[in-house]
């Protein structure tokens, strides 16, 4: 039987890597025909890179230069090089704190993806599992969109919603949220990879 070919995946993070960690378990458990072809930071200490390493993904940190938010011209295009040079049809953003630019964006059209602890559109920007908590609102989740030139705007691939309880504290809430997170980015990256290779 003719085997579709892998989607080739290049993820960009900058902390704990746990999202990272569950794509890569979806690929090993069989349920994603993928494989991840390369991490990059942009926080030297983030330990998304030791994860990355352990398991033999080649992973680098790439200086952002000056701004805090975005990536500077030249360090753009370090990352754009970067990714490409490893073969990444797609970019996966897991807690990459980061705006992405359009020279990014125009390399990546269509096929940069980014996970937000909330239900889009509610609660865009950060820690929007605080901003859920101050609202009261009973329900809230996660959402796996493809990136455009808005905040967590783009078309919307999954969402898994989570209840909020009364006893719950920001730590608990973003806890249970990371839990579905974990299912909704390999089920987002298995649609694509259908849809890209069938
Ligand atoms: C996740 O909560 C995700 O929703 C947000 O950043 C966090 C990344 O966590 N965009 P991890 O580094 O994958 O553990």
């Amino acid at each position: 039987m003719k085997q579709n070919k892998e989607l080739a995946i290049g993820v960009l993070g900058s902390g704990r890597g746990s999202n990272f960690q569950a794509i890569l378990d979806a690929i090993k458990a069989g349920n994603l025909h993928a494989r991840i072809v390369c991490v990059i930071t942009d926080v030297p200490s983030a330990y998304i890179l030791e994860r990355a390493r352990a398991h033999g993904v080649p992973a680098l940190y790439i200086d952002a230069g000056l701004s805090k938010t975005r990536l500077d011209g030249a360090s753009e295009q370090r990352y754009i090089d970067t990714l490409q040079q490893h073969g990444a049809e797609v970019v996966v953003l897991a807690g990459f704190m980061r705006i992405i630019k359009p020279a990014l964006l125009a390399a990546y059209s269509n096929r940069i993806l980014n996970i937000h602890p909330a239900l889009l559109p509610a609660f865009p920007g950060l820690e929007s599992w605080k901003q859920a908590l101050r609202h009261g609102v009973k329900l809230t989740g996660c959402t796996v969109h493809l990136v455009d030139a808005g905040t967590d705007t783009g078309p919307i691939l999954v969402q898994k919603a989570v209840p909020v309880l009364d006893a719950d504290t920001p730590e608990t809430l973003h806890a249970r949220i990371q839990i579905q997170e974990h299912i909704a980015y390999p089920e987002a990256l298995a649609m694509l990879a259908r849809k890209l290779h069938g």
